[in-house]
């Protein structure tokens, strides 16, 4: 049978959740602003899983807040599941959430059904595009409507799945990395964004930062994880190629830099003589970015926030805190690279004659993509003659949590002038469609290889 997405419905759901959380920035470029666990980013979450609700799927929520739309494999000669009683005052999605035990109700023991996962992520940077994380989440529930619609029997069950805080507003892969199991307790200790927003986060949305790794999956019940995505960079718009057929994702690595210097007379301390926090902050982020173009082609480094005390006109700063964010596509490289940054951390410091507090804030490992995903995902371009390439992703994703525990592999799509992260980022809508439609395919394949 070949299958297509209905590009309508598609079309309606990005509209639908692309107004949640929707801003326009001065030159009228749409965005959304949704990041994790605030309102509108609940609210997102609300809509989708309505939207899967209406559509007849099976919901769930897990303990760390994932968000999932089910569609259960043929279950043959089985009786259908007996409803599981209400509790007094219970709401139905209570229900909709809980799995009966295997032979309940005088069934037959259901046969080990594996989950093959579809998905990406509905919160956003501050202030970001309405394609990144979204566009994933929207066409992994429309693969799931289409494969219902059809009436197609897989051997696995299909998740549409939108993880928790992908972008790191608070942690990052926060959700993923629950459910592959690698979310460390100490990583919550020193979540990027702060103990005091994680909390207000995850107390706005119900959850309980002690239940988080309940969330964790056994690698044996998951059949792969599969996510369309735009590129974020400018190689397929380039290149005009349809289709990325990414191979593996960056490693990425955070810190806390503080430099303490002395506060001043900005006016009459002798300009030789100052003990000034922010020029360290300054040198540090000028020749960071000098050091990677030189000695580190393929990584990134980032210092997105720098921050003054006491901050003012006529006081020589006398603290200065960086976010520093790196990249490299393999731990080999993001080590060398962790090692040279802060070794030029700690000269920039004596330079100054400052002191310097060091602190990590997590990361992601990097990870290759299953060869079997790839060859699944290029299989599916090649279905619908869309010219595709391989390409790594500089970019973080949720399937790099996934790939140590099962075969994942990610589709991408141009971006329009390689931009993301701003509400300037835009797909061509045809790409949408073709990009869900490869998923849609992917997963089938995925599925009858299993
Ligand atoms: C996520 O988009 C990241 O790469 O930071
Ligand atoms: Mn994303
Ligand atoms: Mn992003």
């Amino acid at each position: 049978m070949t299958l297509f997405v209905n590009p309508d419905r598609l079309q309606a759901d990005f509209d639908a959740v692309s107004a949640i959380g929707a801003f326009e920035d001065e030159d009228g470029h749409r965005g959304v602003d949704r990041p994790a666990l605030s309102p509108a980013h609940l609210e997102a979450r609300a809509w989708f899983l309505a939207r899967a609700r209406e559509a007849g799927l099976e919901t769930r929520v897990d303990a760390a807040g994932n968000h999932s739309a089910i569609l259960r494999a043929d279950r043959g000669d089985l009786t259908p599941p007996a409803p599981l009683p209400l509790r007094e005052g219970g709401r139905k999605d209570e229900l909709e959430t809980r799995t009966p035990p295997l032979g309940e109700g005088g069934r037959k023991a259901e046969p080990e059904r594996r989950t093959l996962l579809l998905g990406s992520h509905l919160d956003s940077v501050p202030k970001g595009g309405r394609f990144d994380g979204a566009l994933g989440v929207v066409a992994a529930l429309e693969a799931l409507r289409t494969v219902q619609e059809a009436g197609l029997r897989l051997p696995v069950d299909l998740e549409a799945i939108d993880f928790t805080d992908e972008e790191g507003t608070l942690l990052g892969e926060l959700g993923s990395g629950a459910l592959a199991g690698s979310l460390a307790p100490e990583a919550l200790q020193r979540p990027r964004g702060g103990r005091q927003r994680l909390a207000e986060g995850l107390a706005r949305a119900g959850l309980d930062e002690r239940r988080l790794f309940e969330a964790r999956r056994d690698p044996a019940s998951l059949a792969g994880y599969l996510e369309l995505h735009i590129e974020q960079g400018p190689r397929l718009v380039q290149s005009a190629i349809a289709i990325g057929v990414v191979t593996g994702i960056v490693g990425i690595t955070n810190y806390q830099l503080i430099y303490r210097g002395a506060a001043n007379h900005s006016g009459t301390t002798p300009m030789e003589s100052r003990r000034d926090a922010g020029l360290g902050a300054s040198t540090f982020a000028l020749t960071a970015r000098e050091l990677v173009l030189r000695d580190y082609d393929g990584c990134a480094v980032n210092v997105g926030q720098m921050r003054f005390e006491p901050g003012a006109f006529n006081i020589i700063p006398g603290l200065a805190e960086l976010a520093l964010e790196f990249r490299a596509p393999d731990s080999k490289r993001l080590g060398e690279l962790e090692d040279a940054l802060l070794t030029l951390a700690g000269l920039v410091a004596r330079q100054y004659g400052l002191g310097l507090d060091l602190e990590p804030r997590g990361g992601c490992l990097p990870a290759p993509m299953s060869e079997r995903a790839q060859a699944a995902i290029a299989a599916a371009a090649d279905s619908l003659a869309l010219t595709r390439t391989n390409l790594p992703s500089g970019a973080g994703h949720d399937a790099q949590s996934l790939a140590p525990i099962t075969p994942s592999g990610m589709i991408f799509i141009p971006s329009r002038d390689g931009i993301s992260h701003s509400p300037r980022e835009f797909s061509d809508w045809q790409a949408c469609v073709d990009g869900a439609n490869v998923l849609l395919r992917a997963a089938l394949k995925m599925a009858e290889t299993d």
